[in-house]
């Protein structure tokens, strides 16, 4: 794994010493997204977008995280880089680090984003092996993306060495969530779980929250399989489901009206024995 190529891009070209300690050459690409890109960009933050209710959720739990964010902090499995900006007045210093084989197994659909996303991808690397020195953050952020390693140790292994003492570990986990970037899906975490594998690391869990809850679970759930049943054409190869043209103008308007009944639900629902996942604040100490 560790023989793919690395690519690395400085946005800023700075040179502070966090710069990874193998540097190889690598490239910017920027594209200006289509009009198609630029119409889903909106309806991503609408109940017409089957994931609203979970994106709702996390964009609350960002809120949490982010005021725990501090000084030089680096994004392991960054993507998309979707909530950088909350973070991104927080810190001094904000580094995305992306790994190869995931990002090149996205669908082809998706390679219009990847231009964007390329540009703002600071390193390219496994992140159950940083190039960083020890100490070298204040602050890491692993957002959705420990379901998606087979050694998840290994990872929060790394997170720990690279952490200074007292830095914080900011870390997002799915539990009720379908497959997706398959063939790399590989746990879902409970709440037991998700601190069982920081605190063996040597993590101290500070807060630990459930994401959603029960009726945001079934919301979520409902939308998302009234999509897969009755609006979609294909599944594509990682898991994912793409919506037919002729069925969408029927299939969304639904999908949107079942998460706005269901998140109202929710407001009133206290039980989070079913939740979408969890958020956790946790210490190096
Ligand atoms: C579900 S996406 C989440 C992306 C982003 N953090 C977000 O919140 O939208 C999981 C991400 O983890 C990345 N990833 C998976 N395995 C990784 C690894 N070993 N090292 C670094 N990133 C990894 C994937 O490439 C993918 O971008």
């Amino acid at each position: 794994m560790s023989t793919l190529p690395v690519r690395h891009t400085s946005r800023t070209g700075a040179r502070d010493g966090l710069e990874p300690t193998h540097d190889s050459p690598g490239g910017v690409v920027r594209a200006r997204p289509k009009l198609s890109s630029r119409v889903n960009a909106w309806r991503k933050h609408t109940p017409f977008n089957p994931y609203w209710t979970e994106h709702f959720w996390l964009q609350r739990s960002m809120g949490l995280l982010a005021e725990h964010a501090s000084g030089r902090l680096l994004d392991v499995g960054v993507g998309e880089r979707p909530h950088g900006k909350l973070f991104e007045s927080k810190v001094a210093r904000y580094i995305g680090l992306e790994y190869p084989p995931m990002a090149d197994n996205l669908s082809p659909g998706i390679w219009t984003m990847l231009e964007r996303v390329r540009g703002i991808i600071d390193v390219w690397r496994d992140g159950g092996a940083l190039p960083f020195r020890e100490g070298s953050f204040d602050t890491l952020l692993s957002l959705e993306v420990l379901e998606h390693v087979p050694e998840p140790d290994k990872l929060v292994r790394e997170f720990f060495r690279v952490l200074r003492p007292g830095g914080k570990l900011l870390v997002t986990v799915p539990f009720a969530a379908p497959l997706h970037q398959l063939p790399f899906d590989y746990q879902r975490y409970t709440e037991p779980g998700i601190r069982l594998l920081l605190e063996r690391n040597g993590f101290v869990v500070d807060v630990l929250e459930p994401r959603g809850n029960f009726a945001a679970v079934i919301g979520s759930l409902r939308a998302q399989h009234f999509l897969r049943a009755l609006g979609s054409n294909a599944r594509l190869h990682d898991g994912s489901a793409s919506v037919s043209r002729w069925r969408a103008p029927f299939v969304l308007p639904c999908v949107a009206l079942i998460q706005i009944f269901y998140r109202w639900i929710s407001t009133f629902s206290k039980d989070t024995s079913y939740s979408l996942g969890y958020s956790v604040v946790a210490r190096r100490p």
